[in-house]
Order: C-alpha cells, then structure tokens, then sequence
C-alpha cells in the first residue's frame, strides 16, 4: 500500500513522517490553536465553495462546513504536537484516517483535488508566508514547514485511496461513517 500510494502521489511515507517529527513542532510553527484552526477554516472555506466540482463538493454532503473544521483543526492540533483535543471530542485515541474516510466515495481525482485546496489554504497562512526581509534562517525554516507538510499531506490522501480498497466493515471507525439523522 505504501508503495502504491507513493506512485500516486511522489511523496514516500518516510518524507510523509517529518511533518509529525518537525522539532519545533508544526503545532509551533503554525501557531498553535489559533493557527491550526486557521488552516482548516482556510482549507474548508475553499471546499465549500468549490460548487464548479459538484462531485467533488458531494462528498461533503453529510457535513456542515462549522464541524468539519473543528474535527479537522482538532485532528492537526494531536497530530502535529499539540493537546489531545481530537481525542477530546470522543473520536478516539487512534487516528484511522482511512477508516474514518472509508464510506465516502474518494478516489484519487478527489485526493487531488483535496490536496490542491489545501495548498491554496497553506498559500494564504499567515505563518507559511515568507516575508522578503526575513532572516535566512527565518526563511530556510518556513521552507522546510512547508516541504514537509506538502509531502505528508499528498501522501495521506492518496494513501486514504489505496487503503480504502482494502478495508474490511469491521475496520471502519465511528469517525466519518455515515450515521443516520446526523449531521457532521
Ligand atoms: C483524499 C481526499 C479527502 C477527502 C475527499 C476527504 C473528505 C472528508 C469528509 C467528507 C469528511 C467528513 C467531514 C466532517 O468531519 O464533517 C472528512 C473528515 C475528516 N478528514 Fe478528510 N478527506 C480527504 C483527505 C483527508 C486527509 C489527507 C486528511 C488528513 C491529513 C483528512 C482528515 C480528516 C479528518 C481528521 C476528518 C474528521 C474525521 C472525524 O470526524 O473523526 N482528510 N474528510
């Protein structure tokens, strides 16, 4: 599965790791809470708005854009180093993205698309801008910020694609699924 999800996306799992290894922390470097939450709104901001791709837009469907950035920016905040806060909400100490993803029609057309907001989000963070009269280590270490994340993000989402082929019912969490009468 790695190996197919680094042919779709030219990211390796290992290069996929250093966003969770950033030292500081990406959790730091992007602003903590406030910053986190600011790329997931910048991030789901474009997803919603994105009604040319109604394919793409449909995934959404069974979501409301106010919690899909708060499940988001709580997943990013434990991930990359900060609170638990994901594991606050009741979704679980593990992260099974691809379960979590599992009963939403994604394929890689999709990833690419995800992956290209997320880009357009991380364009207009405040903290991955890189000012002209930074200082060079200022600037070197932005660059490094955003190599990694580029690279952890191209490859989760098309590993999410890859595995969701091999999921089995018993493998799908609570997470995304599509619960009746809720609305995410
Ligand atoms: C491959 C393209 C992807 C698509 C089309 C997609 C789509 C979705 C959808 C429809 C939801 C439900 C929204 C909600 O929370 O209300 C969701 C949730 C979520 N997605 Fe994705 N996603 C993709 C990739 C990713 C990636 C790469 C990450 C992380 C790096 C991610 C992290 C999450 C998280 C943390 C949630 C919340 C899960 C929960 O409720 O526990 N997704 N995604």
């Amino acid at each position: 599965m790695q190996e197919r999800a680094f042919k779709a996306s030219g990211s390796t799992y290992e290069d996929s790791l250093k966003a969770t290894q950033l030292v500081p922390s990406l959790y730091e470097r992007l602003g903590k809470e406030f910053g986190m939450e600011t790329l997931s709104t910048l991030f789901y901001d474009r997803v919603f708005a994105d009604s040319e791709n109604q394919w793409f837009l449909s995934i959404f469907a069974s979501s409301t854009k106010s919690e899909a950035i708060d499940n988001q920016f709580r997943f990013f905040v434990q991930i990359f180093g900060g609170p638990d806060l994901y594991r606050q909400k009741g979704k679980g100490k593990y992260l099974r993205l691809s379960g979590r993803h599992a009963n939403y029609p994604i394929g890689h057309r999709a990833a690419d698309r995800w992956i290209m907001h997320m880009l357009n989000a991380m364009d207009e963070h405040p903290k991955l801008a890189i000012n002209e009269n930074a200082a060079d280590d200022e600037t070197v270490m932005i660059a490094e910020t955003i190599e990694a994340m580029v690279a952890y993000f191209k490859y989760t989402a098309h590993y999410i694609v890859v595995a969701s082929e091999y999921m089995r019912d018993d493998q799908l969490s609570g997470g995304t699924r599509i619960d009746e009468g809720r609305v995410w």
